[in-house]
């Protein structure tokens, strides 16, 4: 969603704030902007649309912006107001001596708004972020002081946000601040920054600080100080960050989607690491810190999550089930916060995540910790608002995921969740799950194969990459798999695609079927393969153009079967780690071969940060 940038040093700033909201494009976004002082005279520069827009603007007039050394940047994602010029970052004052970036949604916007313009001023956006840049002018009117001005603000501001502002008299001032929306200070020599994502900073330095809620940073290029919101001192906490500036480059692939694809055998390995070390070991997972009699005798488990994570969720729940014998509900975190959830302490609640800010997890895992639950939180961002809600947390390790389209952080969460459910099974006394360790262990390998043959299903991909609509069918555990599948492809080349349960194709979706609907069946050996098998033949019965997804090398599936991708074989318990592959391929092939953009998909966030 939203991003913001902020520097103040010695350097040209408009450089920093470009790169930076470069880095932080991934998070999907509609229009940019920054603001700048130049000649003690704050300029608002702005674009809609792609940030080159806004890079072709700045070029134009670089010679004169490029003389400021304090500047605060904004992608821009819309919330109140089209994104238009008018309404993209940063905003401002009447006199236009104040400039605001703003992650979040400020709820009581509405009532400031009428109160501002009954003081005089006058408003140039829909957007409720320019009620903060109107409030803060009033109160810096009154104090004479940014900061004070900035936290006398946020008194009166209700809602989420992550705010960074400038005044044009104060050159060497940045004040931010956040509450319910993340933002990091990094450090430097003679130089600060901030921003509400560490790729935006890691190329510039590793030490940072996190700010905690309703705390205030001042920013120079010499110093950083912190307060809270009723002024007093904060003592700073500097922290190293996690990544390499290398985690944001291509490596040589085309999109970051296909980067991250390949890097799942190795996020397997890592997520494995030090946890399952041997096949007649017991699973270590330190990061569980509910004592062992507890876990022993819980009777239920919920899981939030949304999307994506989601469909982890539900392959967790699956296992979860099977190997522990414990009650699990899955539900959307969105769901789930607006219902009565029957909750308490006897109740583990787990929140999944990749990014850790979905505000709708971050909701449901609240109200949960409320009623006395133990919160456990799977998350690819365990710097994120989520993992400090944790109990016990699971840092999934996947790296930095770039890609608006979750890949390689789902299967990080897969194997965590494999991970969780081993241990749990073990804590229970129950050790018969041997076999899946082995496959676990071996999982690396197989992606790979199906990597170093990936050309089969690009061209698969481009015999069904005209099609209009999609459908998934799988059974039992691979359920979540169609899911995944058809909103992978969803995602990034906006077709139609729906998975279903196969038993359920003939109560209603089978109406859909005739020679323009591509049916893709995950037909994995095991218990329901027949039965796919059979669902598959009703479907092309309906002429249906079918794809099979198998780890079978039955030769009559050439009869049924237009289009068949092969993976190894592997033990239906574990088939969704390797069976998601190919699909996410496939999803990629298309949209590449439909010229869309993959990485960032029309409409979508990387974090979903509001409800
Ligand atoms: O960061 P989260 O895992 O909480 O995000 C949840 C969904 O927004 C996310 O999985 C979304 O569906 C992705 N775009 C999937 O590719």
């Amino acid at each position: 969603m939203c991003g913001i940038v902020g520097y103040i040093g010695y350097r040209k700033a408009v450089d920093i704030l470009l790169e930076g909201l470069t880095s932080l494009e991934y998070r999907g976004y509609d229009s940019s902007g920054i603001a700048v002082n130049v000649d003690g005279k704050v300029q608002l520069y702005k674009a809609a649309g792609k940030l080159q827009n806004l890079k072709n603007i700045v070029e134009k007039n670089y010679a004169d912006i490029s003389k400021s050394t304090i500047g605060i940047g904004h992608i821009r994602w819309a919330t109140h107001g089209a994104p238009t010029v008018e309404n993209a970052h940063p905003h401002s004052c009447n006199c236009g001596k104040v400039a605001v970036v703003h992650n979040g949604i400020i709820e009581n916007f509405k009532e400031l708004k009428e109160k501002l313009e009954k003081n005089g001023c006058t408003f140039r956006s829909q957007t409720d972020t320019e009620t903060i840049a109107h409030l803060i002018a009033t109160k810096f009117g009154e104090v004479h002081d940014l900061t004070e001005a900035v936290r006398l603000a946020t008194k009166e501001i209700e809602g989420a946000y992550a705010i960074c502002v400038m005044h044009q008299d104060l050159k060497d001032t940045i004040v931010a601040t956040r509450r319910n929306a993340p933002l990091v200070v990094g450090l430097g020599e003679g130089e600060n920054y901030v921003a509400s994502d560490v790729p935006a900073l890691i190329q510039y330095t590793k030490k940072a600080i996190y700010l905690d809620e309703n705390q205030i940073a001042t920013l120079t290029p010499n110093s950083v100080d912190i307060i809270d919101i009723d002024k007093n001192p904060v003592e700073k906490k500097i922290e190293t960050l996690p990544w390499e500036p290398v985690a944001l480059s291509k490596m040589g692939y085309k999109h970051f989607m296909l980067k991250e694809i390949h890097e799942q055998p190795d996020v397997v390995r890592n997520v494995l690491s030090g946890k399952l070390r041997a096949i007649d070991e017991n699973i270590i997972l330190k990061e569980v810190t509910l004592d062992k009699e507890t876990l022993k005798n819980l009777n239920r488990i919920q899981i939030v999550a949304c999307g994506t994570s989601l469909h982890a969720a539900m392959v967790g729940k699956y296992i979860i089930e099977d190997f522990c014998g414990i009650a699990v509900d899955v539900e959307p975190s969105s769901e789930y916060i607006y219902r009565k959830t029957i909750t308490d302490k006897n109740t583990l609640v787990i929140g999944v995540s990749q990014s850790g800010e979905t505000a709708d997890t971050i909701t449901a895992v609240r109200q949960a910790k409320s009623k006395g639950s133990h919160i456990l939180i799977v998350t690819n961002r365990p710097d994120s608002t989520m993992a400090r809600e944790a109990d016990s947390l699971i840092p999934v390790n996947a790296g930095i995921e770039v890609s608006v389209a979750a890949t390689k952080s789902y299967m990080a969460q897969l194997i965590s969740f494999y991970l969780l459910a081993i241990y749990m099974a073990e804590v229970k006394g129950i050790n018969n799950l041997n076999e899946l360790k082995h496959e676990l262990i071996v999982l690396p390998q197989k992606i790979e194969k199906i990597l170093a043959h990936k050309e089969d299903i690009q061209k698969c991909a481009r015999k069904f990459a005209n099609s209009k609509d999609f459908i998934f069918i799988a059974r039992g555990i691979n359920f979540p798999t169609a899911l995944e599948g058809a909103l992978k492809l969803k995602e990034i080349s906006y077709i139609n695609a729906t998975g279903y349960t196969a038993g359920e194709l003939k109560h209603g979706p089978i109406a859909m079927l005739d020679e323009s609907m591509p049916v893709l069946s995950i037909l994995m050996k095991g218990k329901v393969y027949d039965k796919i098998l059979s669902n598959s033949e009703e479907a092309k019965a309906r002429n249906a153009r079918m794809i099979a997804l198998t780890d079978s090398d039955d030769t009559k599936l050439n009869e049924l079967f237009e289009c068949i991708i092969r993976i190894p074989e592997i033990c239906e318990i574990l088939s969704p780690a390797l069976a998601v592959v190919p699909l996410q391929l496939l999803a990629y092939y298309i949209a590449e071969f439909l010229g869309k953009d993959v990485d960032q998909p029309r409409n979508l966030a990387k974090s979903v940060t509001v409800e």
